[in-house]
């Protein structure tokens, strides 16, 4: 039983197989998957694959890359959506200083937005963040994002920031990165951090786990994040597998 806490299935990578692709997910053990939107064309076909697949469920946000085109009807749009039973959390959301495609005022902006409105319709909040920890760990204080709590999505932080993090009612969620052999903060991390604070995603298409580096991703390879968290802990694969997806359920409101 592995819980894939942030897939991209909605993705133009998986126009051609997805039923395939999520097929190798139930073989391998995936029970349940939160497809995460991030703009219209994505939250439009996470919602489709929610309506079809009763293990996956929906996150409904908007991406801090292209907040520059988020209008009041996209921010309308998600606040319907948010009352769908299947919908989990809203996000992503987050900074994005990397790819600097919007302007860090505007970014912010989209960002207290979302989180206000979280709030409001009660549900947690998947955060993306690139070179922009200091201001979103600022505005997460600011705006008292702790009241709905969520997930710090593929976490590459130190362990000082991860605690913060936890503090402020988040849980800290692996991908593929901990699998590099490279990959010395998120190994630390994921070994110091308490597991009942933590979730695994695939992140897919993106950031596959070695052996796969290099190739797509898809949600059946959550269980190699599985499998180097519970090498670095010490702990049965399946004992890992078990906690995350409670920790999930419990973060989504999933019975
Ligand atoms: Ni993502």
């Amino acid at each position: 039983m592995l819980f894939d806490t942030h897939a991209h299935l909605n993705a133009t990578q998986f126009n051609e197989d997805v039923e395939q692709v999520i097929e190798r997910a139930r073989a391998e053990g995936v029970s349940h998957i939160v497809v995460v939107g991030f703009d219209r064309p994505t939250i439009d076909r996470a919602m489709e694959l929610v309506e079809q697949y009763s293990f996956i469920y929906a996150a409904v946000g908007w991406h801090p890359v292209d907040a520059i085109h988020m209008t009041d009807e996209d921010l309308g749009m998600i606040e319907r959506l948010a009352a769908h039973p299947k919908v989990v959390a809203l996000g992503e959301m987050g900074l994005d200083y990397y790819w600097d495609q919007s302007p860090k005022e505007v970014q912010k902006e989209v960002f207290r937005k979302q989180i206000r409105l979280a709030k409001k319709v009660k549900l947690p909040i998947i955060i993306h963040n690139r070179d922009a920890t200091a201001d979103i760990i600022d505005i997460l204080r600011e705006e008292n994002a702790g009241e709905v709590g969520g997930v710090m999505h593929c976490f590459s932080g130190s362990i000082e920031v991860a605690r913060q993090c936890i503090d402020m009612n988040f849980y800290i969620s692996f991908g593929g990165p901990v699998t590099f052999k490279n990959a010395k903060k998120p190994k630390e991390v994921a070994k110091e951090i308490p597991l009942d604070r933590l979730l695994i995603e695939t992140d897919c298409p993106y950031l596959t786990p070695h052996p796969f580096r290099g190739k797509r991703n898809e949600p059946s390879y959550v269980k190699y994040v599985a499998e180097a968290i519970a090498e670095l802990k010490g702990l049965s694969f399946e004992e890992v597998a078990q906690k995350t997806s409670d920790n999930a359920k419990r973060l989504f409101g999933i019975i």
